[in-house]
């Protein structure tokens, strides 16, 4: 295996001598980014060359090989394999035969980690004359995202004793830290109290294994692929009991272990604890951060020069101590040394979809519509954490120019405490800001929905963070939603689903699945994700009392909705009378406009029905533009749609028609 990555990093080198101007070569020799010309992104694929012959002659995983204490297949998975080779990125530059290569689900930032020097000052820098927005900043995830072991609030916040122990006991033993890799082998820790974990080692590297009878940093013990990753919601809600309630309406749901291990094919030792990036037992890859992960949970060193930086490697304390930046930080939106004497920075060189936009080509997308051959990226059967761009690329709101910052504060990315397990967000624009008649009839809705947000029914938590095809069951809603979806449109429909597996294959838990789009192009929301979802970080949803889901819900049994049949009855009960309604008042006026004009009525009898008509249509034109026929407020929709009938009939009667 060791053949494929030195195999195709030497092959990349060679086509990169052929193929790339003398000039950008020499990218690859200085390493000092900025004094260079953009390396594009063959050249990218080639500057990890050094930093691999490095890993492959020093990383202990190889010692622990050699040895015969690795219980599994070692994968190498580099920059050609994640940026060019990924889900068939070269066939889809086959469609354009003048690109040589494309990387379609991934964006490159402009420096990565192995510039040096850079010209990083970091956030606290521009904290000392922006404090308004180092401010919110630092309590956003985008500060928080990349901990060292020392900074982990949650050994306080849970009570734990290290990051090895049980973050939720009375499940199981699932921890922050995987068994054997104690904090002294790991550089950081990715993530929040939020949704999961993902370290990385003292070389950089992603832990995708666990540590039996032994300890990584004094490597004892074996390294077995998989049981890697902490997943909150498994942990601790999907529990044994919850799992079998599940279990009672979800064909096929797993609730032990060993049924786990059935479906994906995956497996993991300990529930709460998914095996990503890897097979349990069977296979893991080892794969640098500079190949994937720092693409978007970012960090920077203050090395003058990759010597340095070598020389650092393997020690955690001392790549910690020269950590510049990390996480997402001023200079990875503003550029690096933002507008600073001799910084690269100033303007804006890289947008949210950078992190946020994940697409992904395939032959059946392409072959389904010609002109649009992208969805969002999957790693199984939702749509992947870090999609928000790829879906709103196909709404109504992207259409109209709408960005991620239209709504969004760029700095405080998150509003409530970023060490809870939900998300709320500092909107700059709300959603009745601009939907000011949608904003009226949802203020005339129940307390019920209200609690719930436009959020509630628009923006159901959707994504998933994991390759979690065991417990996702898209027909049912769940259970594996972690990130509200930026799709927004509802489909009301009584088959209609929002996710689909490739063509030809069953509905069952599995790969390639991808988000419908309706015929102008759009992608929608179907009723049972809108309503019935169960999704356990879904802060609309615990607002709303669990909304219509079966395992959530505090509302009445018969309010449980277990299938989009059922949804959709209710919603056709709230609609169809104010459409008929709303179709009577349209064809009554419309044949009162065309009477009046032969009308032998008096000037004031015709002022009368006139006056009845206007305020008839005023009506229906509110109604027609709020758009939801009763989904706003079935109460209120209907009493106004009455009100409309009584003058319009009135008015004809007038008319004697
Ligand atoms: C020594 C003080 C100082 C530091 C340090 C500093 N800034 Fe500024 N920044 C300013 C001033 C002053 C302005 C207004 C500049 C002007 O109007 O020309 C500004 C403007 C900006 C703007 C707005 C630009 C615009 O067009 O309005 C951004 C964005 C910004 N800074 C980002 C950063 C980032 C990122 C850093 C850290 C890399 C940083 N700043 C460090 C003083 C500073
Ligand atoms: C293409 C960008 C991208 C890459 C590459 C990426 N992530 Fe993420 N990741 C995100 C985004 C964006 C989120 C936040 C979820 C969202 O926006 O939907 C996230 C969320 C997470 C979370 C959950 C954080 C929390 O607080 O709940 C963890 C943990 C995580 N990623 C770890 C990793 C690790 C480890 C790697 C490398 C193996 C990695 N990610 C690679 C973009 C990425
Ligand atoms: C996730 C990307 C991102 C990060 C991280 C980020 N900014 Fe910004 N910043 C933006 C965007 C986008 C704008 C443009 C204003 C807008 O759209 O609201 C902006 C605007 C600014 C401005 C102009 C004044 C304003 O508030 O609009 C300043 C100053 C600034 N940022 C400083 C900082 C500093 C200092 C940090 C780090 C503490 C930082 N930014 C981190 C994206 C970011
Ligand atoms: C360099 C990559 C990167 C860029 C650029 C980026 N993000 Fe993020 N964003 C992330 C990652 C990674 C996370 C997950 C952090 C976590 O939960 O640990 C995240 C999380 C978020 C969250 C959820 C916060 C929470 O508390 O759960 C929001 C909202 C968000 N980003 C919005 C934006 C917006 C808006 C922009 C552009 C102005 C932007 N991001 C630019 C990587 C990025
Ligand atoms: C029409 C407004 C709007 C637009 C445009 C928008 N968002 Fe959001 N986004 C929201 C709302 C509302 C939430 C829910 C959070 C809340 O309740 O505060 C949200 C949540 C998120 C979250 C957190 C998800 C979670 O549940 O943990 C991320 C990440 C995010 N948005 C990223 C983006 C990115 C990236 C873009 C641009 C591609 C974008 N958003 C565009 C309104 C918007
Ligand atoms: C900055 C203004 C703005 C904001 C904020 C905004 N929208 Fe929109 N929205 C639009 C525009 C413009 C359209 C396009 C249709 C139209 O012109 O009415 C649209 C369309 C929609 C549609 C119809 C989608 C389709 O494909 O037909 C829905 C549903 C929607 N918005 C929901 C929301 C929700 C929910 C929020 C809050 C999270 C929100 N919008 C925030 C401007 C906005
Ligand atoms: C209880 C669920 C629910 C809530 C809460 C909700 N909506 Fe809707 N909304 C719907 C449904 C269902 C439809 C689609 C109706 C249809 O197409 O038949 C819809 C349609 C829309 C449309 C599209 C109208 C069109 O002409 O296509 C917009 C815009 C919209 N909603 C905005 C909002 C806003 C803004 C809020 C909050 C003020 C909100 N919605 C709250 C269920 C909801």
């Amino acid at each position: 295996m060791m053949k494929k990555i030195v195999g195709s990093a030497l092959s990349a080198l060679v086509a990169a001598a052929m193929l790339v101007p003398s000039g950008a070569m020499a990218n690859t020799d200085a390493k000092n980014i900025s004094d260079t010309p953009p390396r594009d992104l063959l050249e990218n694929v080639v500057y990890e060359k050094d930093y691999w012959e490095f890993l492959l002659e020093n990383h202990p995983i190889f010692q622990y090989e050699k040895e015969g204490r690795v219980v599994g297949k070692i994968h190498l998975s580099d920059r050609q394999e994640e940026f060019i080779d990924f889900r068939d990125a070269d066939k889809y530059a086959e469609r354009h035969p003048e690109l040589e290569r494309a990387a379609v689900t991934y964006r490159l930032g402009k420096e990565t980690f192995l510039d040096f020097p850079n010209k990083y000052v970091g956030p606290k820098t521009c904290g000392e004359c922006h404090p308004a927005q180092y401010e919110k900043w630092t309590r956003s995830r985008h500060a928080n995202t990349v901990r060292f072991p020392d900074e982990m609030i949650e050994i306080e916040k849970f009570g734990l004793k290290d990051l090895n122990s049980p973050m939720f006991p009375e499940v199981g033993p699932a921890s922050i830290l995987p068994e054997g890799v104690d904090a002294k082998s790991v550089y950081a820790i990715i993530g929040t109290p939020r949704t999961k974990y993902g370290f990385l080692d003292s070389y950089l590297v992603r832990g995708t294994y666990h540590v039996r009878d032994g300890l990584l940093s004094e490597g004892t013990g074996t390294i077995v692929a998989g049981t890697n990753q902490f997943s909150r919601g498994w942990a601790e809600s999907i529990t044994p009991e919850v799992a079998k309630k599940i279990a009672e309406y979800v064909d096929g749901f797993p609730t032990t272990i060993d049924d786990f291990n059935a479906i994906g094919g995956r497996g993991s030792n300990v529930w709460g604890v998914t095996s990503y990036g890897s097979n349990n037992e069977e296979k893991l890859m080892f794969q640098p951060a500079s190949s994937y992960c720092e693409v978007c949970h970012t960090m920077k060193f203050n090395f003058a020069s990759s010597e340095e930086f070598f020389d650092a490697l393997g020690d955690a304390k001392k790549l910690q101590e020269a950590t510049i930046a990390r996480g997402i930080s001023c200079e990875e939106c503003h550029g690096a040394g933002g507008h600073m004497v001799d910084g690269n920075g100033g303007g804006m060189p890289s947008n949210c979809e950078r992190c946020h936009q994940r697409f992904v080509w395939n032959e059946a997308a392409q072959e389904a519509d010609e002109r649009n051959p992208f969805n969002s990226y999957f790693k199984s059967a939702c749509p992947s954490c870090g999609t928000e761009g790829s879906q709103m690329y196909f709404s109504a709101h992207y259409e109209k120019g709408m960005r991620c910052s239209t709504c969004h504060d760029p700095h405080e990315v998150t509003k409530n405490d970023w060490t809870s397990d939900v998300t709320y967000t500092n909107q700059k624009k709300a959603c009745k800001d601009c939907h000011e008649v949608q904003g009226e009839f949802f203020a005339n809705s129940g307390k019920g929905h209200q609690a719930g947000g436009c959020r509630g029914c628009h923006m159901p938590n959707m994504g998933s963070c994991e390759n979690f095809a065991e417990i996702q069951f898209p027909d049912q809603g769940g259970f594996d939603n972690v990130r509200a979806s930026h799709i927004w449109n509802i489909k009301v429909d009584k088959d209609a689903k929002t996710l689909n597996p490739p063509e030809g294959a069953p509905r069952t838990p599995g790969k390639g699945w991808t988000i419908a789009r309706d015929d102008e192009n759009r992608g929608y929301l179907d009723l049972m994700w809108s309503c019935g979802r169960t999704a356990f970080a879904d802060a609309s949803l615990l607002d709303g009392n669990g909304c219509h889901s079966p395992v959530q819900s505090k509302l009445p049994k018969s309010l449980h909705f277990k299938n989009q049949e059922e949804v959709y009855g209710k919603v056709v009960k709230w609609q169809s009378p104010v459409k008929e309604g709303y179709q009577h008042v349209r064809d009554t006026v419309k044949k009162i406009d065309r009477a009046i004009g032969k009308s032998k009525l008096s000037n004031s009898e015709k002022a009368q029905v006139l006056g009845l008509a206007r305020k008839a249509r005023e009506i229906a034109d509110k109604v027609e533009k709020d758009g939801a026929w009763g989904a706003h407020g079935a109460r209120y929709t209907q009493g106004l749609i009455n009100e409309a009938v009584i003058y319009a009939d009135e008015a004809a009667a007038l008319m004697k028609l």
